[in-house]
Parts: C-alpha cells; structure tokens; sequence
C-alpha cells in the first residue's frame, strides 16, 4: 500500500485528485468505482473543478459501492441523491452511465455483480469506517462476498445518524453493497480518510493482521492500493 500523509482535509483531496486525475487524462472513457460519505467530498468538488476547467466525464461510467435498503432513490437520504448532489449534477457525466445499487434481494445483489462483471473498474474510491468497514462490509464479512444485503451494526447506524437528523432510529438497518470480492477486483484502489475518529481504523487497515475483524485490511492484498490520510487519520501509524 502507498500511504500519502497530508496536513489538512483539502490536501488530502487535492493529493487524492492527483491520483484520479492520472487515469482521467489517460483513459477518457475510464470506469470509476464511487463512494458517499463526508471523506469523498472534496474529491469530489476537485473533479467539478476540473470539469469547468474543460475537461470532460461523458464518456466516464460510475458504479457506486452501495446503497441503503428501504430508502427511495429520490429520497433526500438516498446515496443516489447524494452522489447527485455531490457530483454528477455539476459534472457532464451521462447519468445513463451512473450506476448506484439498488433493492433488497438477492435478484437484486446479482443483478448488480452481473452488471460490474460486464465492465472492470479502473480506480475504486473508498473512504473507511470507524469500525474498519469498506462499502457497508462490516467486521466479520468473508474477504470474497460479492454484491450482498448487509445487516448495518449499531456503530455505523450511530455513525451516520448525523445525515437523519441526529436520529438513529431514522437510520435504515440495512444496505445493498458490494462485497469485498467485488471492490478487490477493482484495478486500483484510492482510499480516502480524515480525521482523529478513522485513526484506529487506519491502523489496523495498514499495520494490523489481514482479518476479517478489519474489512479494510484484506486491501493488503490488492496490488494497488493507495491511502490518501490527513494528519489526524495518520496519527495511530508506527511507520
Ligand atoms: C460509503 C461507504 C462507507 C463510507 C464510510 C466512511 O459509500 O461505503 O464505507 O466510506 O462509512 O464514511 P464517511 O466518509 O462519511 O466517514
């Protein structure tokens, strides 16, 4: 794993963007593996950025790692809202090219695998949970799990009650995501993280035992994996 240590959240995406920004001028019909949550953000702003300065996404495909059972598509809360909010309604992208999973069933889990073994994602952005998770695959989830609906723990129900008013019981309990099979498939591995709250995490991700107590650390076994940091995250690592 490349691990990039930076001063600030800004940097962090900045660093990160360079990273994306590689694959982007190389490959304009790239497929890119997309994340929600607050680590992503200004990844995200850096790709509109470069959009008004004249760079293109219409021929670039997304597939998002995941999405909240029982929550509509056009539903505020949705991932799908999100990653509009967030990026696709700033950038040219053809939403026809967007993929976020969707559904509660296993038809629908393989549907998803069936449409990501159609292509081969290029670079896969993730951030990482407090309790280690990549996409919604939390502690104990088998290393080869592809597209699955998870039982979401208490920890990243409370985690992410900020986005339902502070509520936890607003909270969905459970998610469509892709397994950790399906994220190490992926070509390249860029993941994000900020914050004194992601410091244990990062640890055990980068310097703990390849366990599944941990999802991220199985991304020691990915040839291509670079870990985008900020000082904070950072803080917990030995080397
Ligand atoms: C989001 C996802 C999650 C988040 C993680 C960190 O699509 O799959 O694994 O990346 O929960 O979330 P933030 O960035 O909000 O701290």
């Amino acid at each position: 794993m490349k691990v990039i240590v930076c001063e600030n959240y800004d940097e962090m995406s900045a660093k990160a963007f360079e990273v994306m920004k590689e694959l982007l001028d190389a490959k304009k019909d790239a497929v890119l593996g997309l994340a929600t949550g607050s680590s992503p953000v200004g990844l995200y702003k850096e790709m509109i950025q470069y959009h008004k300065d004249g760079y293109s996404y219409k021929d670039i495909k997304s597939y998002n790692l995941d999405e909240y059972v029982g929550i509509d598509r056009k539903d505020p809360q949705s991932y799908y809202t999100f990653m509009y909010e967030n990026l696709f309604k700033d950038i040219d992208i053809d939403l026809n090219n967007t993929h976020v999973p969707f559904g509660s069933t296993e038809a629908d889990c393989k549907a998803y695998e069936d449409a990501l073994s159609e292509v081969s994602i290029d670079l896969q952005v993730l951030g990482i949970g407090q309790n280690g998770h990549i996409g919604f695959n939390e502690p104990g989830t088998p290393f080869e799990t592809l597209t699955h609906i998870v039982d979401l723990t208490e920890n990243t129900r409370e985690a992410n009650a900020r986005f339902f008013d502070n509520d936890i019981n607003k909270v969905p309990t459970q998610a469509i995501s892709m397994g950790i099979g399906t994220i190490m498939k992926s070509k390249k591995v860029l993941l994000v993280a900020n914050g004194e709250n992601k410091a244990d995490a990062v640890k055990a991700m980068i310097e703990g035992p390849i366990d599944t107590a941990c999802a991220a650390s199985a991304l020691q076994n990915h040839a291509d994996v670079v870990v985008v940091l900020d000082k904070a995250a950072a803080s917990k690592l030995t080397k």
